[in-house]
């Protein structure tokens, strides 16, 4: 083959090369395929031992310009390429940036609250259970002393679940309370109980401090001699490790019918520190009830009221976070709202 006819080749190659290059990368590469140590030029070099000793000053002369030439088309097409890379906003070629973290949310509030309430009844000896969400009229009601007809079953403002009653337990309800778990508990047969029922309730209520869906925590302790001081030690020690020491906490004379007697405890209020507000409007708020259980509910539960008593409270989660000190919630259905805005403060 004419030597002289490859340099003409090789410099067509070149340019056709160059022209289908679409990055920096291809431009190096046709370098080091041209320049390179084992590229063409260095065999067109080495080939020089085959041109007739005539020619080969002439095909030294043209062998260089052709070097030249190839150096000057791939310079050209390495700053076209260079100026597309400065273009781009970033490029991180060792990979040295630490990646972007995927945004990591936390614990609903809830949760949260729920998980320090069982915390602070844990060194008690509370037990943390839970009972159906979905339970029959029976437990809810009747066995807590609150037969069919009484008036008293209209404050709990119940959502009855369209499903056929049963003959003995009666209709399905969503649990208005958690007391619904004390008979359930004391059936299991172990005493004495110690009890935390924690669970969600459901209620047709809604308004600035009542959702229509919402938690309740539930003591209930049976043991020989219980007695009043040991339900208000236990509160009181709940409010000072929950709240702070610094709160005040008030029982109020009450009647529930599976308690006797009965108290409701209030608060005062986080949110105005007592001066009275939208949300408390006197100062106080009420957080949840409590008593002495009532002998039926024992005899109910196949436990021997003449041996043992008992005490139970029942409060409300939401309530009880939203006053716990520096949250600053005034409206419980901020808590409902999935607004994250809200959400990541806490
Ligand atoms: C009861 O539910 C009783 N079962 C409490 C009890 C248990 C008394 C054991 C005696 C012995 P009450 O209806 O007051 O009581 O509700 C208790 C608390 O639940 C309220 O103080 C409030 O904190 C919370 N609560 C009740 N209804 C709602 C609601 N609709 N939205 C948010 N919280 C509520």
């Amino acid at each position: 083959m004419d030597n002289f006819n490859d340099l003409e080749n090789v410099k067509a190659y070149l340019l056709e090369r160059l022209k289908s290059a679409s990055s920096f990368d291809d431009i190096s590469k046709v370098k080091s395929e041209f320049l390179g140590k084992k590229g063409f030029l260095g065999k067109l070099t080495s080939d020089i031992a085959k041109v007739p000793t005539e020619r080969r000053k002439e095909y030294g002369i043209r062998l260089n310009l052709l070097k030249k030439d190839i150096e000057d088309q791939i310079s050209t097409y390495e700053k076209k390429f260079e100026k597309d890379l400065s273009k781009l906003e970033y490029s991180d070629l060792y990979r040295s940036l630490p990646g972007k973290k995927p945004p990591v949310g936390h614990l609903n509030i809830i949760t949260q609250a729920i998980e320090e309430i069982v915390e602070v009844f844990a060194p008690l000896g509370f037990n943390r259970v839970r009972y159906p969400e979905v339970d029959r009229e029976y437990f809810v009601f009747d066995a807590l002393n609150m037969p069919e007809t009484h008036p008293a079953r209209d404050e709990w403002e119940t959502f009855f679940i369209d499903y056929p009653g049963d003959e003995k337990l009666g209709r399905l309800v969503i649990t208005p309370h958690t007391s619904s778990g004390q008979v359930r508990e004391m059936l299991k047969g172990n005493l004495p109980i110690r009890m935390l029922n924690i669970s969600r309730c459901g209620r047709r209520q809604i308004d600035i401090s009542h959702v229509p869906s919402f938690y309740q925590f539930e003591g209930l302790v049976v043991d020989e001699n219980v007695s009043t001081a040991n339900l208000i030690g236990v509160l009181d020690y709940f409010a000072k490790k929950f709240f702070g020491p610094d709160r005040k906490t008030r029982l109020r004379p009450y009647h529930f019918r599976f308690t006797e007697p009965s108290f409701e405890v209030d608060i005062d209020c986080g949110i105005c520190h007592g001066k009275g507000c939208k949300l408390c409007k006197e100062g106080w708020l009420e957080l949840g009830g409590s008593g002495m259980v009532h002998p039926n509910v024992l005899k109910a539960g196949g436990i021997d009221p003449g041996k043992y008593t008992g005490f139970a409270f029942g409060w409300g989660v939401e309530r009880t976070f939203m006053m716990k000190s520096g949250t600053k919630i005034d409206d419980i259905r901020y808590l409902f709202s999935n607004d994250l805005r809200f959400l990541e403060q806490f």
